[in-house]
């Protein structure tokens, strides 16, 4: 039988306060399947505790941080007492299984209203460009944070922070990819302010910083990370000079806050929105970015299509680990596969951002699919 175990991918790596036994990291995944306030069901305990591992870094889908946060329908929320003590069965599952469980920290900005009555906030009063899908209308146009109201969600990220840790969350990567309010503030396609936060590459990565400095005062730098996406165009995102906005970013993380559990990388190469990888422009990579963090560095983006790249991207360095997303969707023993190069089971993307069991933890482990196909 192929064994993959003496691989780079499979070679145990020290991430914050953990020792993790292999290299294979589940990516944030929004699935919507928490109730109506935000709290987690059991069926998300189920999912989790699946694709749980011993010594496996999971990071849990994106989760609002406050009530003046909108989220989708059936998105989580970790800012009141029933969220938190949802969360904890979830933990506990994975715990269970000795896995590693990190919680992803969500303020989105312009792309969601908390409510149908409430106005979107951003960094500048500019809409996602283009047309909304869902209401065939332009977006809608945010109102440009004050300052006082900057200040303000740095500490709800840090009382959300608290509360994951409380909740038994190993500790939490705050999402600052995707075209979400942190990635609002660092590209200049969304962010035209011209106080200390905007202009200068400095000025917008000041509410980056200022969020991971909170956070780490509020539960310490090894149980800290965040996640971003230099080269990801999704929901209106556009940099300058992304190189330089990201390596600026890079290199002051790396200076005041070393001990980061993490950083977290999107490959340029990625678009959820097709079921391929996508090369938009072959120069871009994360290479600078892995040369500048000398602590553990995740990449997620691709790998789902193509495994084979997951592993030469953990032989390229001694602390690389690599996230997938799609791929753990529809393969909860994932890891189990990788280690004896089985085959991945297909996702199903009509079943993503769904209700209930179907697509969400009915996938399949190998032996389960092996059995199927001897009946
Ligand atoms: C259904 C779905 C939900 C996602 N939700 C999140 C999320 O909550 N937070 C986040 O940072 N990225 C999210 N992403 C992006 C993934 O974390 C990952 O970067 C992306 O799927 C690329 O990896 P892959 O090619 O292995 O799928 C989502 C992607 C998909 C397909």
């Amino acid at each position: 039988m192929t064994s993959n175990s003496s691989k780079q991918l499979f070679q145990p790596i020290k991430v914050g306060t953990q020792q993790l036994q292999h290299r294979i990291v589940l990516a944030p995944l929004t699935r919507t399947r928490a109730d109506r306030q935000g709290i987690p069901t059991d069926l998300i305990t189920d999912y989790y505790s699946q694709r749980a591992t011993p010594g496996g870094l999971l990071i849990a889908e994106a989760t609002a941080i406050s009530s003046k946060v909108g989220r989708p329908k059936f998105a989580p929320g970790i800012y009141n007492q029933e969220q938190l003590a949802g969360w904890k069965p979830v933990v506990a599952g994975v715990h269970a299984k000795q896995g590693v469980i990190f919680q992803q920290l969500w303020h989105t900005g312009r792309t969601f209203a908390p409510t149908a009555n409430d106005t979107l906030v951003s960094a500048s009063a500019i809409p996602i460009p283009g047309v909304d899908p869902a209401s065939g209308k332009p977006y809608p146009t945010p109102t440009a944070l004050t300052i006082p109201e900057i200040k303000t969600i740095i500490q709800e990220f840090a009382q959300a922070a608290k509360n994951a840790i409380q909740a038994g969350f190993d500790g939490v990567e705050i999402h600052g990819a995707n075209g979400y309010l942190i990635d609002q503030f660092n590209n200049t396609s969304s962010n035209q302010r011209t106080d200390i936060y905007g202009g200068s590459i400095e000025n917008r990565a000041r509410f980056a910083l200022e969020v991971v400095d909170a956070v780490v005062a509020a539960i310490g730098a090894e149980r800290t990370a965040i996640r971003f996406s230099p080269y990801y165009g999704f929901q209106g995102m556009h940099d300058e000079n992304p190189l330089a906005t990201w390596t600026y970013l890079t290199q002051s993380l790396q200076s005041s806050h070393p001990n980061l559990a993490f950083l977290h990388f999107i490959e340029p190469r990625t678009n959820i929105r097709t079921d391929d990888t996508v090369y938009a422009v072959e120069s871009e990579s994360l290479d600078a970015f892995r040369s500048i963090w000398k602590g553990p560095f995740v990449s997620a983006g691709g790998y789902s299509f193509d495994p084979h790249v997951a592993f030469k991207v953990a032989e390229q360095s001694s602390n690389n680990l690599v996230a997938f997303g799609r791929s753990f969707i529809s393969n909860p023993d994932i890891v189990h596969r990788l280690r004896h190069d089985y085959p991945l089971h297909p996702y199903d993307r009509k079943t993503f951002y769904t209700a209930g069991a179907p697509g969400y933890t009915d996938y399949p482990t190998f032996a389960q699919e092996q059995q199927k196909s001897s009946l």
